[in-house]
């Protein structure tokens, strides 16, 4: 069995989870299930990210100590995760004690890439991040995502020497050595990557003290991404235990909007260690709300949950991973959401389900069980290995409405009424089979409805008592 490994960005701690937060999570659960549906080993990593300056902000404006701040939302998120029926194997919070003393492991090992020097310049919190001059000009000093201005920073700061990586690196995204998805943002990171000064990688503590000591030095704290990124190896007990069986990543899963921290500062950090690049960084786009960026201001934030308990979690895994292209912004509103479920969940698959199972039922068919991976087409997992997710479904999806058009056309009631019993049979097996053959492909995108479709046709045939997904 290969082995392969597969993370998700861990959120801040800061707020409550949105319907953002579920992209990378449903997106790298499908990735690792389709994996082990596939005959491979896999580790699949979520966690939580508890440090820095927005979330000792946060726990300050609400008078709470920070530590239990973080507990408490933790709690939420770990919740919310596994609402989601996310697979994940690892789980790291950036407050556990083993993490915080792999992170200074981490930091020792980079040594001879660190410098201490003075940082004079701008930083967004809502970011965390450190802002360039030129960016500084573009946006006339305001965040265009926070709509904050960039606070100015004059500090002595450790400082990672990325130019010590860039032609490395360089070259490893130009090669494809580590794949960088969609291919437009490869370009947005390559010159990216020119512009890019040496990063700062560390706070005094009399500006920030919650974050990891940096080691030997306890006048600083470690930056929040230095911290934050290396979970993806500390999980998997870097550097106290041998990770090689499992690193490099097989793919990581991003939004764009912190693509560039993937792409630049964590190569350059696992070059810096000498462990290999990530084979894949896949990097999804925003879910939009009502054609808007989400956030609490304009007071569009879309609950996850309120989502989720309306029809379930796989209507909602089933928008997301397929009306949510994989790699673009798109738009969540409730009428699409509610369309989604009635016309096709409901109506194509659910009515298919009851509809052939009924059938299959009354006429004694009986079938094994038998969902087997060989089961899977060349063409739907030509688009799973290159992370299309979206299309991939669209496809499972058209094969789901054939069925429907084949029942529809072939008529096995009226076999059964002219008493053509072999042909009847015949008909109805191939049916049921071929829907055993859709239903593989749907099990990494909706794991649940796909079990309850395989129990409806494993042996005897039992025709759900209570539709699929329900009308309102
Ligand atoms: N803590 C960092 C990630 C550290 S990874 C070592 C962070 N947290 S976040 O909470 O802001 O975002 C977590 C993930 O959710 C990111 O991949 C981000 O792109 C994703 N999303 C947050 N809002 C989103 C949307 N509206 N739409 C899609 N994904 C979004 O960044």
């Amino acid at each position: 069995m290969t082995k392969k490994y597969i993370t998700t960005a861990i959120p801040y701690m800061n707020g409550n989870p949105h319907i953002g937060h579920a992209m990378d999570y449903c997106l790298a659960d499908v990735c690792a299930r389709y994996l082990a549906l596939t005959g491979n080993e896999v580790r699949f990593q979520a966690g939580t990210d508890e440090h820095g300056s927005k979330i000792a902000q946060k726990a300050d404006e609400l008078g709470v100590e920070v530590q239990n701040f973080v507990d408490e939302k933790a709690k939420t998120f770990k919740d919310f995760i596994a609402k989601l029926n996310v697979s994940y194997t690892d789980y790291v919070r950036t407050t556990d004690e083993w993490h915080e003393r792999r992170v200074q492991e981490i930091w020792r090992k980079l040594k001879d890439h660190i410098y201490l020097a003075k940082y004079e310049g701008w930083y967004c919190t809502g970011c965390e991040r450190f802002i360039t001059d030129k960016e500084y000009a573009e946006n006339d000093g305001i965040c265009p995502d926070h709509l904050k201005p960039y606070e100015k920073l004059k500090e002595e700061n450790y400082y990672l020497r990325l130019s010590d990586f860039k032609d490395d690196l360089r070259k490893a995204i130009e090669s494809g050595e580590m794949l960088i998805l969609p291919d437009f943002r490869k370009k947005e990171i390559l010159k990216l990557l020119e512009e890019s000064p040496d990063v700062s990688i560390s706070r005094p503590v009399t500006q920030l003290k919650w974050g990891v000591p940096v080691p030997d030095d306890p006048s600083q704290v470690m930056y929040v991404w230095v911290d934050a990124l290396s979970n993806y190896i500390t999980v998997l007990g870097y550097p106290e235990e041998d990770i090689s069986d499992w690193w490099p990543a097989t793919a990581q899963f991003v939004g764009k909007d912190i693509l560039r921290f993937h792409a630049i500062i964590w190569p350059a950090m696992l070059l810096g260690m000498g462990l290999s690049l990530p084979k894949v960084l896949v990097s999804h786009g925003m879910v939009l709300a009502d054609g808007q960026k989400m956030s609490k201001s304009i007071g569009n934030v879309v609950d996850p949950n309120e989502v989720i308990d309306k029809h379930g979690i796989d209507a909602f895994r089933y928008y997301f991973l397929r009306h949510i292209d994989t790699f673009d912004d798109s738009d969540f509103t409730w009428t699409k959401f509610e369309d989604a479920y009635n016309n096709e969940l409901a109506n194509d698959l659910g009515n298919l389900v009851q509809r052939l199972a009924t059938l299959a039922a009354k006429n004694g068919i009986k079938i094994g069980n038998d969902t087997n991976v060989s089961k899977l087409s060349p063409e739907y997992c030509e688009l799973m290995d290159k992370f299309e997710f979206s299309k991939a479904f669209d496809y499972v999806w058209e094969k789901v409405q054939g069925l429907n058009k084949r029942i529809d056309d072939e008529k096995p009631w009226e076999l059964a009424k002219n008493g053509e019993t072999e042909k009847l049979e015949k008909c109805l097996t191939s049916l049921v089979l071929d829907l055993l053959q859709v239903n593989a492909e749907l099990s990494p995108l909706i794991p649940g409805t796909s079990e309850k479709i395989a129990s409806v046709f494993a042996g005897e045939i039992n025709p759900p008592k209570t539709p699929l997904f329900p009308k309102n």
